[in-house]
């Protein structure tokens, strides 16, 4: 096996390794050896670090030849300068995860982006000015009524000469704040007077976010278009405290900014990908149907992750009770067959990801009237036929995309009934989840709720990934299917 020679990387790589072993008290040699077994592992670097490890992982693996292919996507995805020349107003609020401000500040700016700084006096209590000031390179602005920073800028201006503004930690005062209309104070004045997308990153006890007045006022800032990073599942800063309320890690802060800017780079450009997302309802009669659990959360987030990296993404979805994805074409249909239709008509595509719910079955003949109970008849007996398997359809269908991509939601068996379908349906690539209830996900499971843990099953074997959100899973995977794309010539 080659050896690796620290001193041959590079200076910003031999830097970040440098920092990643003494935060976690190893040699750098060992922090290496141990990042270079996870990548060929496949194994996700811990949270919160990806940035760092994914850049040096790619430095580090390409050195010795061997890479994950979706980490050393990543790795490019999250080059630098992905947010030149965009302006950040950051507000923080009061809260231990201020803290973390201090690198969400550095983690903007190192992308190139400006970062002005509004801190409630609550956020001084945490971090000071000084070092907020240090790192945003800007005026730290605090009070509503100074008159130094309303002669010099104003809290009008503050709020309007930004792309977006991020609060970041959002408490949930602030949170209340705005969801009712206050403006006390700076921050509060700020959030309301501006006309610029507005991003939150809640962080608070669990106790307090899951208080019916914080879920209210979530729904609202919901309904008035404010967008929402986290809060993520852990422990507290507060010991003997675990749950939902930790701030959403700098990173996955930064991302969300870079999609909501539609900054960061474009892989899939002119790549043409087809998803199907959501269940379908076969009909029994006009007002009646069979269908199942699947939200469409994950394939709504699939679609939404492909066209951030630039895809001309088509989605089929059956009926969900979520919103179309930003920049997505959208087509809604109701049964399998349509479903069907729908996709055959897309072809030709560069890609198609199959993660709708397809029922199996439908009614052989659907009543053209509502089915009337009728005395001493009993029941009626619904005669199913099978429905059309629309992977299976297009994984062999002569106008085959390059690349196709099942998913195998599975209560048993899940490896053996994955490796199946990924021959059977024609399959480059089949998505194993675990949807029955010993998954141990969540408290609604995987299917609707927000987390899934998913196996990566392809002809060349099978790659773990471990839980995380469902938009974590879709961003993976986009990185994935931009990373086998680029191999397929159109
Ligand atoms: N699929 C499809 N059309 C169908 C059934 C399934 O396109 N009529 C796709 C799904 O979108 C998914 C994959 O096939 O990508 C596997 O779906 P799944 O429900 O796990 O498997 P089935 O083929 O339905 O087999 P079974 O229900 O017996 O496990």
């Amino acid at each position: 096996m080659a050896s690796i020679t620290i001193r041959n990387l590079d200076d910003e790589v031999k830097d970040l390794l440098r920092r990643l072993a003494a935060e976690n008290d190893r040699s750098m040699e060992e922090q290496a050896r141990i990042m270079i077994r996870a990548a060929v592992d496949g194994q996700a670097p811990p949270t919160g670090r990806l940035d760092q490890i994914e850049r040096a992982l790619h430095d580090l693996t390409s050195l010795h030849g061997s890479t994950t292919p979706a980490i050393a996507t990543a790795a490019r995805i999250s080059a630098r300068g992905t947010l030149s020349g965009k302006r950040i107003l950051l507000i923080i609020g009061g809260g231990i995860a201020a803290y973390k401000a201090l690198d969400l500040i550095r983690r903007l700016r190192e992308r190139g982006a400006s970062v002005r700084v509004v801190m409630t006096p609550a956020a001084q209590e945490f971090v000071t000015t000084l070092s907020v000031g240090a790192l945003s390179a800007d005026h730290v602005f605090t009070d509503l009524f100074d008159r130094n920073d309303e002669h010099d800028v104003g809290h009008i201006r503050l709020s309007r000469e930004a792309d977006l503004l991020v609060v970041a930690p959002a408490t949930a005062d602030l949170m209340a704040k705005l969801a009712n209309g206050h403006a006390n104070d700076l921050a509060s004045t700020v959030l309301i007077a501006t006309d610029k997308p507005v991003l939150m990153a809640p962080a608070m006890n669990p106790r307090m976010w899951s208080h019916p007045a914080t879920r209210r006022n979530r729904a609202t800032l919901g309904k008035d278009g404010i967008t929402f990073v986290g809060p993520a599942r852990g422990e507290m800063a507060e010991s003997n405290e675990a749950g939902e309320g930790r701030m959403a890690e700098p990173l996955a802060i930064v991302a969300t900014v870079e999609a909501l800017l539609d900054a960061g780079p474009k892989p899939l450009a002119g790549r043409k990908i087809v998803v199907t997302s959501g269940p379908t309802h076969e009909p029994i009669d006009p007002v009646r149907y069979i269908a199942n659990r699947s939200s469409g959360k994950q394939g709504h987030a699939i679609a939404a992750a492909l066209a951030r990296l630039g895809a001309d993404v088509r989605l089929v979805t059956g009926p969900v009770a979520i919103a179309d994805p930003a920049g997505v074409k959208t087509t809604h249909v109701e049964r399998a067959q349509e479903m069907r239709d729908a996709v055959e008509q897309l072809l030709p595509a560069d890609a198609a990801v199959f993660v709708a719910a397809v029922a199996d079955w439908r009614t052989e003949n659907s009543a053209g009237e509502k089915i009337k109970k009728v005395a001493g008849e009993g029941p009626p007996v619904l005669r199913m036929v099978e429905n059309p398997d629309i992977l299976a359809g297009v994984g062999h269908h002569r106008q085959r995309p390059g690349l196709v991509v099942g998913f195998a939601a599975e209560t048993q068996d899940l490896m053996r009934n994955a490796e199946a379908k990924l021959r059977k349906k024609g399959a480059d690539l089949i998505v194993a989840n675990d949807v029955s209830h010993e998954s141990g996900i969540g408290p609604s499971g995987v299917m609707g709720g927000d987390r899934n843990r998913v196996r990566i099953v392809s002809k060349a074997g099978v790659e773990e990934w471990p839980e995380m959100t469902k938009d974590e899973v879709a961003a993976r995977l986009a990185a994935l299917i931009a990373e086998r794309l680029k191999t397929i010539v159109v």
